[in-house]
């Protein structure tokens, strides 16, 4: 696998902690100690495909490649606008990617990770040359705005980034999944509701989190991951340039920087400006450090996510 090109886009709208305080009992004090965010891009008239084909064609103008010669696109997401048909197909309509094959995957905030992940199992195959690969959320649209202890968390956005079969800068993946501890973070669906059982009133169903569940798994999962991913590729940790971690809270990238040994100049961040963006966090981070100039060809970055399921995943990339 080789990375050809990386895109990103994010609302128009941004919401600061101090904004979020004049609406609810909040303070950016709270807010930026526990979390390090300050800020968040919100939709207003984007959607979950507006923002994933933004970021989609941006990541094709970048890998110098038209849409007709995708042949497969997988998007990360919670959050797609329809339950069918899925953001993949959305997206492969407004490139015009007509031969590709077009699906979603839903892993939480490891979505990206996910994504790239089968992506190459498909590579491995030898049934398809260039992936699209894609994380895009709206979360705001699945937040009870009147509980902060999780709407201040969370973002909107979407990252994209152009694979090719060719090429093996793909050091290893490693992906998990714990379905037992998945109620720590969950959204219901439409609950059962026909002709045989009839609920009455309807209602939206929101985000709900056991934030100090959250918080245990991702500082024991993450760092097991990250030393798994960099063993199986035969890589010193000493020899990463960058870990480019889920963009959930500071502390957890603190204490897996701390688990790790490693100083927190090696983990760059944007949590800061966009919050917790769960699947489009790791490829928004990796567009920002592509464009930013900040890795060039045979640098070693690793990329880490983690999340609703629960499930992780992490590789190691030879840039
Ligand atoms: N503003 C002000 N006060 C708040 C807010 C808020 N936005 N939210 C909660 N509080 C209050 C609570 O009501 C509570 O008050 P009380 O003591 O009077 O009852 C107090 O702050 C402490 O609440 P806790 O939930 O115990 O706060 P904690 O220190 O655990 O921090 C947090 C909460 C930041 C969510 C923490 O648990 C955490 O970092 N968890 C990790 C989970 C995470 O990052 N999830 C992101 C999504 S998951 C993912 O991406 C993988």
């Amino acid at each position: 696998m080789k990375f050809l090109g990386t895109g990103s886009a994010l609302p128009k709208k941004v919401v600061s902690n101090d904004d979020l305080a004049q609406v609810m009992d909040t303070s950016d004090e709270w807010i930026r100690s526990r979390t390090g965010i300050g800020m968040r891009h919100i939709a207003v008239e984007e959607t979950t495909t507006s923002m994933a084909v933004e970021a989609a064609e941006e990541a094709l103008a970048d890998a110098k490649i038209s849409g007709c010669e995708i042949d497969l696109i997988i998007a990360g997401t919670i959050s797609p606008d329809y339950i069918f048909p899925s953001l993949a197909c959305e997206v492969q309509a407004a490139i015009g990617a007509k031969s590709a094959t077009a699906f979603d995957l839903s892993a939480g905030c490891s979505g990206f990770l996910f994504a790239l992940a089968t992506a190459d199992a498909y590579f491995r195959t030898g049934r398809y040359k260039h992936a699209l690969v894609i994380g895009a959320e709206t979360l705001s649209k699945m937040m009870n705005w009147a509980d902060r202890s999780t709407c201040v968390l969370f973002g909107d956005g979407a990252g994209a980034a152009v694979v090719s079969a060719e090429g093996s800068q793909l050091l290893s993946m490693v992906q998990g999944s714990d379905g037992a501890g998945g109620m720590a973070l969950h959204c219901e669906n439409r609950p059962v509701n026909n002709l045989y059982r009839q609920l009455g009133a309807q209602h939206y169903a929101f985000t709900q989190m056991d934030g100090r569940e959250i918080y245990k798994f991702a500082v024991r999962t993450v760092p097991k991951a990250v030393s798994e991913a960099l063993e199986q590729a035969e890589l010193p940790i000493e020899d990463v340039k960058y870990f480019l971690l889920h963009q959930a809270n500071i502390r957890i990238i603190e204490s897996v920087a701390k688990r790790l040994h490693q100083p927190m100049e090696k983990f760059p961040c944007n949590l800061q400006k966009c919050g917790n963006v769960s699947a489009a966090s790791v490829p928004i981070l990796l567009d920002n450090v592509h464009k930013h100039g900040m890795i060039s060809g045979g640098d070693k970055i690793v990329l880490a996510g983690f999340g609703a399921g629960l499930t992780w995943g992490a590789c190691a990339v030879e840039w």
